[in-house]
């Protein structure tokens, strides 16, 4: 699968077949995150694997109480240590872990799996339950796993709507 496939196949899913993600297949997830680009290559992050049932089942209350999440064989969280404000104005570590989950999240789909980018997450209970230290932020969360069911992905916005080539009209 090349990247483009993995992308065309990709999207949010949010009910999980009751199966375990292979080993080395979460290897390959947390090593496609490892690989990826951050600012100044500083690298100030955990990329975190959570296959734990147990702490599965704490990441709901830390997800809005989200049901369906509790179904998810692996969940990642990518935080960062810290923070700086890039000169372009914009958190590098937010940056560095958006990068990251994408990674993640891409390989992921080359191994056959689905995923959801999660938003709805409180941070200081998402800490609590991973032990995440406070000088720590989570900036994303993704549930991941067997699809239950077939699915596809939401309809985007044409070509026209939002790809520019050199200036804005
Ligand atoms: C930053 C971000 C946060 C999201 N948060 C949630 C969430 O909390 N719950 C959820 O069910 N889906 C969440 N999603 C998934 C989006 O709803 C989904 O990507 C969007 O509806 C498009 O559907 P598609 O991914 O199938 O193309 C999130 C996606 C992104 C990128």
């Amino acid at each position: 699968m090349n990247v483009m496939d993995a992308i065309q196949a990709r999207w949010s899913v949010r009910t999980y077949a009751l199966r375990a993600v292979e080993p080395e297949k979460i290897e390959a997830i947390m090593e496609a995150g490892r690989l990826a680009p951050t600012a100044s290559n500083e690298q100030k992050w955990r990329l975190i694997a959570v296959t734990d049932p147990e702490l599965i089942a704490q990441m709901v209350p830390a997800c809005k109480d989200v049901a369906w999440v509790g179904t998810a064989p692996l969940i990642l969280v990518a935080c960062s240590e810290g923070d700086r404000t890039m000169v372009c104005g914009q958190s590098a570590r937010t940056v560095d872990c958006t990068i990251g989950m994408s990674y993640m999240t891409l390989e992921a789909i080359e191994q056959g799996l689905g995923f959801c980018w999660l938003g709805w997450f409180y941070p200081e209970k998402v800490c609590e339950v991973l032990n995440i230290p406070d000088d720590f932020m989570v900036v994303a969360v993704a549930t991941v796993g067997y699809p239950a069911r077939e699915g596809k992905r939401s309809p985007k916005k044409s070509t026209d709507e939002v790809i520019v080539y050199n200036r804005m009209a």
